[in-house]
Order: C-alpha cells, then structure tokens, then sequence
C-alpha cells in the first residue's frame, strides 16, 4: 500500500514539474520545403546599421575591411548563412534617391535622414556598396523601390541601372561608375509601409499606385523575371491584404508583404534590458500572434489565389524595445536578450509551419537596429542570442518539412497562458532530420515526448541555447557569456524521443 502511495506520488511530482508535453512528427515527410529566404534580413539607413555597423570607409585605418565594410560583420553573416538582404529600408526607402549614392564618393550629396534621428547622410553607402556588400556575403539583394516620393521614372532608371545587360542610358552610366555587369537583381519591394510612412496611402489607392510602378518595372528585367512584392498589412490589418489581393492582377505581384512587431505598447515599450516577467510574458504573447496573423492572411489569400502562387512575406519583424538608456532615440539602439532568442525560435517555427505561404521574411534588423544579430562598438563586435537562434536553425533552409502536431503545456502567467512549447522540423537534402524546440516557460523545465511515424533513426545529438535569467545578454565586455553548448536531454528509443528542456532555451537536435 505505501508502495503504491510512494509511486502514485513520485508520478504525481513528475507531472507537477514536467507536464505532459506530445508531439507527433510525420517523419515521412510533405511535399512542401522552407524556402530558405525565410531566413532573410534587413539593413536600412537608421542609427548605426550602416554606417558604423556594416560599413566603416573605405580610409579606416583602425577595423579590418573589405571595401569599407567589416570583416567581423562580413565572416559573422557568411556563417549565417542569410538567405536575402532587404536595403535601403523601410520608412527610410521611400525618401532614398538612389541617383545621390553612385558615381565619386566625394561628389555625392548630402542629405538629412528625416525618419531616423534628422542626421546628416553623406551617401558614401550607396548601391554599388550594397549590392557589391551582398555579392560577397552569397546573398540575394532586396532592393525597396521608392514609390512614396519618387517618381516611376526613378524606379525604372534603378531597375535598368542595375539590371539591363544591353546598351542603355543607365546601364551605360554604370559601366561608367565601374561595373561592367549587371547585378541582376530579382527581389523588388514596391515601396514599404504605403498605409504609414510610405505615403499615408488607402489600400484600394495604393493598389492602383502598385500596379502602374510595377508595370513600368517589369520591361527591365533580364533573366527571371522581377519578383516584385506589394507593401503590406499592419499586423492585423486584413482589410489590406483583402483590397491588394482583389485589385492587383496575380500576373503583377509574387509576394504580398506583412509587418509584424513583438511591442508590448507603441506608448510604452518596457526596457531591452531589465524586464519584468510580466512584460517577458506579454512579448512573447506579441511574438506568438504572429501564428494567428499568418493563418488569416493567408485565408483571405487562398480566397484569391487557391495554388498559393504568391507569398506572404513577412519582411519586418522582431522585439522592439525602448532604445539603450543614453542612446539617440531616432537610432534604435537595443540589447538583445534570451527573450529575443525565445521570439527568434518561436517566430521561425511558426514560419516553418506555414511555409506553403510564408516564403521569405525579414529580420528587422541586422546590426546595431532593433532585434539585431550582431552589435558592434568601435572596433568590437558581439553576436547576440538572436544570431545564435538563426544559426542553429539555418539547417531547416530549402528542407522538406516534416509535419507535426503539437500539444503543449501552459505557461501561465496570472489569468493567462500560453502554449510553452514550439517545435518544427525538416529532412534536408543529405536525408538528416533537424527538430527545432523552444520553451518560452520562464521558470518550469518541460519534457517533451515526440513520438515519430515513419522514421528509423538510430542516433541523435543536438545544441542548445539557455542561460541562468532570461534577461541575460552577451556584452562587449563579456560577449560569449550566451552561446550554443552540446545538448545531451535527448534519448531516442525506437519510434520515441523523449527531451527535457530547461526554461526559456532553444535547441535543434540532429537525427539520422
Ligand atoms: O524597422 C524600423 C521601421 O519600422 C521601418 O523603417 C519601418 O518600415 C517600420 O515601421
């Protein structure tokens, strides 16, 4: 009897302190692949991004260069493995002259960024900077076309300038700025934020803007094709993906875009650093809604395009927080937390999850901006558990999603919860599976059993990202205090994988 009592209670603890987390994973795979521009990023002119960020001049004498940009940024984004880049904004793009950022450096004007802090802009970063800078890191440029204060012409000289083989105007006056080849530039953003600071614009106005740049674009392309994107929603603004998708022509468009940012209050946004476990909880309530935001946008897609022929790309998202206390308000500048990590992995599983829709998304943004990858100070540099995240996740890049189905515990915070668990998975091309799992509990380890179907693995081994608080960061000072370590919470018994995960960590496990 006080056997039965001792084991009944002992079952009793493990459920009080695991719960019951179950997933199953098809391991027989789908026909749908996460499109490895999912993992794309995002450098607009704001703060230090650019300057100070990527690009130091080509005369520093004192950080270590590649025709200006830095080699500690250039070698942390190769390992990443980042799928696109999205250049020159944002609100900024809708005020850029692209004509002011070629020919001599020293001849070029000079300009007030009146959305980022009114400072002066030399224009010494322009396109052949940028698309030079994406030729050496091995990925695709995301050029945002000006449709908010530039005219159609501006827009087709640019695509020309960059794109046109042939002998024309621009791309004569290229060769003559130095580059014999076009760039062939494939990914175009027709404007950015149109129903905000791209032009206050209605969405059936915008739809008509849209159509009449993207026609003009489109005579200048050379292999391929352009594959232009509208600007889109605000989070939950359906009625504007609804009016995009009924009056822009699926011939016209390839990519419908959302914006999506974890803020806890635009009048209120709590601290990078420091928060409490109440603003950590709602964050991650912000970052999770991105599940719900993708479900109905893409229900209203599939109303009108039921092959799923155009994406949704989300090319802005991520935490925004107050900026570093001493810091330029207009700059943007913000530690990058654990809480981070935990948005990070949550939000790319949700985008694995719907990748028959989701194609590309942005990260906003790359250095020294919002949720940023990399931070740099002077000569300094530190990769933040954001990159981390997006490191160990880059495995799932054009893999086969496997399915799953997950059934998580709570994490409760008050009267309200949220499911602690995310997960996803894929087979990539040399037939290894990757499960990626978060636990966004900030006190309470959860064990989870994945049950498989399908598969017949015989190993697994797996990383994982944690650390004591989750307001720990990585500083100048101190900046590997946060990074991948060997993961050994995971046994595989026949068809039954059981992990345990520490609160607030993420891990990618690797079976064969
Ligand atoms: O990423 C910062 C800003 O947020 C972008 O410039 C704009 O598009 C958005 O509102």
């Amino acid at each position: 009897m006080k056997r039965i009592f001792l084991s009944g209670f002992m079952l009793m603890c493990s459920l009080v302190s695991y719960g019951q987390n179950t997933i199953s994973m098809d391991a027989k795979g789908s026909d749908q692949k996460i499109s490895r521009h999912i993992y794309g990023h995002f450098a607009e002119h704001l703060g230090r991004s650019i300057y100070g960020g990527f690009y130091v001049g080509e005369d520093n004498t004192t950080i270590p260069h590649t025709n200006g940009v830095r080699n500690d940024v250039i070698a942390a984004l190769k390992k990443l493995k980042i799928a696109n880049l999205r250049w020159p904004g944002g609100c900024f793009a809708d005020t850029y002259q692209w004509k002011d950022g070629i020919g001599p450096k020293s001849e070029r004007p000079t300009i007030v960024n009146t959305w980022w802090g009114n400072v002066t802009e030399d224009n010494s970063f322009g396109t052949h900077d940028f698309l030079n800078m994406c030729e050496e890191l091995g990925t695709e440029p995301y050029l945002a076309a000006n449709i908010g204060s530039g005219t159609v012409q501006d827009v087709m000289d640019w695509v020309q300038y960059v794109n046109f083989e042939g002998e024309s105007p621009m791309s004569k006056l290229r060769r003559e700025n130095g580059r014999e080849k076009p760039w062939n530039v494939k990914f175009w953003g027709v404007g950015n934020e149109a129903w905000g600071c791209g032009g206050n614009m209605q969405p059936d106005y915008y739809a008509d803007e849209y159509r009449k740049y993207a026609t003009f674009m489109a005579g200048w392309t050379n292999e391929g094709g352009l594959y232009r994107i509208a600007s889109g929603a605000n989070s939950a603004d359906y009625n504007w993906t609804e009016t995009l998708m009924k009056n822009i022509p699926s011939s016209m468009v390839s990519g419908v875009a959302l914006h999506h940012y974890s803020v806890i209050d635009w009048s209120a946004k709590g601290p990078a650093t420091g928060f409490s476990e109440q603003q950590y909880f709602t964050t991650m309530q912000r970052a999770l809604f991105m599940d719900e935001l993708i479900t109905k946008h893409s229900a209203i897609m599939d109303k009108y395009d039921p092959e799923k022929k155009i994406a949704l790309v989300v090319d802005e998202w991520g935490g925004w927080y107050e900026v570093e206390p001493g810091t330029n308000p207009g700059f943007l500048y913000q530690q990058n937390t654990m809480r981070d990590a935990m948005i990070a992995g949550a939000t790319l599983n949700i985008f694995h999850k719907h990748s028959d829709r989701v194609r590309m998304a942005n990260l906003a943004q790359t250095v020294n901006v919002l949720q940023a990858v990399i931070l740099t100070e002077e000569e300094k540099m530190l990769l933040t558990p954001t990159y981390h995240v997006m490191e160990m996740y880059n495995v799932h890049q054009d893999a086969t999603l496997l399915p799953m189905t997950v059934k998580s515990n709570d994490y409760v915070m008050g009267n309200e919860k949220l499911p602690a668990i995310s997960a996803s998975a894929s087979r990539d091309a040399n037939g290894l599976t990757h499960v990626s799992l978060v636990n966004i509990d900030a006190k309470q380890k959860q064990e989870v059993t994945i049950n498989i179907e399908g598969g017949n693995y015989k190993t697994v081994s797996g990383r994982i990202l944690s650390s004591k608080n989750v307001g720990d960061f990585n500083t100048f000072e101190s900046p590997n205090k946060i990074t991948p370590q060997a993961f050994k919470g995971a046994k595989l018994k026949g068809n039954n994988l059981t992990v345990t995960l520490p609160p607030f960590s993420v891990v990618v496990l690797e079976m064969k």
